[in-house]
């Protein structure tokens, strides 16, 4: 058995860390030590990271010491988020913000979105061959897509998408992201203070209106943003690089556009780009696929790798359409499952369908082997992606 640190870094930009994969057939939950310092129990079959995700003992609460995250919460000296919270406090705040991601809201998004995904693809090509689709495409349509949610008045959107994109972009300097999260935090607090006046039909009135402070609601309204922007942005690049780099996959949902949701799931459980979503503290004696995992114990997760575990997914390393993989983690599982997920979907469908019909010669403007890949990021992606047509 390997006995360098556990890493979550990507050699191959198609698969798992081959250690992660080792301890998938060697030793499924391993005691080993953590990249970052420490010691993790690191969990990697598909059945066990569910039956961990699902256990609210395994602990997502940053405020506990010993808390895998306990630094990065006390360092933002923050109000504890959604994603930083146990039941019961958890399920209460949760139940509040639900009721905006229902299937109905979300698909009533589906008109405007679809312009915006028109709009954006209009401007990238506007009398032009070739662009830099991370910055063209995948980051904008993700930050107009939350504007929307949370009630974002048009003329701002462009100043929302700017900040927002400074955040996520690849060269941003540690100043620029704290510059960009100031400026959009201040930016939300005061959109927020202007619905505490006059309430509106969106996202941000509603809350205010169930009861949540103005300081909640704009830690839910920089959450969302934190939450949904990068990682969409980073799934539509990921899935147009594989259907170019596979044509044979491309021509797959050429013929049949039925299999675009399959697709979108399959592409979801193949690259499981969020990185960390895993991470807890064992808030008890648990026992877990035959180990037991002591109290205090930090317990990772590994969804990447549990997405690829043969017992769940026959032959996981193959991208295969028709597979219908919902039992997928990519969204992690259990309380804290993604909140987003059916407005990634949307979102996904809308761009990948688009870009099939309106782009039928998109093809990568550099050889597959330069692109580079955010291989050891908190979130798997690729950092500029050359198209042309
Ligand atoms: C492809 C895109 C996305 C991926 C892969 C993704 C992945 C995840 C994962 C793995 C978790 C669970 C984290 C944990 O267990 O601690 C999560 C939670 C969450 N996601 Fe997403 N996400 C995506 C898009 C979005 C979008 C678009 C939004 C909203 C606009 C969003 C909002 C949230 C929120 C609020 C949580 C916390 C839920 C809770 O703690 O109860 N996500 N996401």
């Amino acid at each position: 058995m390997t006995t360098t640190p556990f890493s979550t870094r990507r050699t191959d930009p198609y698969k798992p860390p081959a250690q992660q994969v080792q301890m998938q057939n060697e030793c499924p939950v391993s005691h080993v030590d953590w990249q970052g310092g420490g010691k993790i129990w690191a969990v990697t079959k598909h059945a066990d990271v569910r039956a961990v995700l699902a256990d609210a003992r395994f602990s997502s609460d940053r405020s506990l010491p010993g808390h895998p995250l306990n630094q990065v919460y006390v360092a933002g000296n923050q109000l504890k988020q959604l994603i930083e919270m146990d039941p019961p406090e958890h399920t209460e705040a949760r139940v509040r913000v639900m009721r905006e991601f229902t299937v109905r809201r979300i698909a009533a998004m589906r008109p405007r979105l679809t312009e915006v995904v028109n709009e954006t693809i209009d401007a990238m090509m506007d009398g032009k061959s070739e662009a830099e689709l991370v910055t063209a495409l995948s980051l904008p349509v993700p930050s107009i897509a939350i504007s929307e949610l949370l009630g974002v008045p048009a003329e701002d959107h462009e100043f929302f998408q700017r900040h927002s994109s400074a955040f996520a972009k690849h060269n941003a300097t540690v100043e620029d992201r704290m510059a960009a999260v100031g400026t959009l935090k201040a930016y939300i607090a005061e959109l927020v203070n202007t619905r505490v006046a006059t309430p509106g039909d969106d996202l941000l009135s509603r809350q205010l209106e169930a009861g949540a402070t103005p300081e909640e609601v704009v830690g839910l309204g920089f959450l969302l943003l934190i939450a949904g922007h990068e990682t969409t942005a980073n799934m539509i690049s990921l899935s147009i690089v594989t259907l170019l780099d596979n044509p044979e996959l491309l021509q797959q949902l050429r013929d049949d556009p039925d299999l675009l949701s399959g697709a979108i799931e399959e592409l979801l459980r193949y690259f499981t780009i969020a990185e960390i979503g895993g991470l807890r503290l064992a808030t008890a004696d648990i026992e877990i696929g035959g180990t037991m995992i002591p109290e205090g114990g930090v317990v990772f997760a590994a969804a990447n790798v549990a997405n690829r575990d043969p017992e769940a997914f026959p032959e996981p390393h193959t991208i295969d359409f028709k597979r219908g993989a919902r039992n997928h983690v990519a969204f992690g599982f259990g309380p804290h499952q993604c909140l987003g997920q059916s407005l990634a979907r949307l979102e996904l469908e809308i761009v990948l369908s688009t870009v099939i019909r309106r782009i039928p010669t998109l093809r990568l403007a550099v050889p597959f082997q330069e692109i580079r890949f955010k291989e050891n990021g908190p979130t798997y992606g690729v950092y500029e992606l050359p198209v042309a047509w």
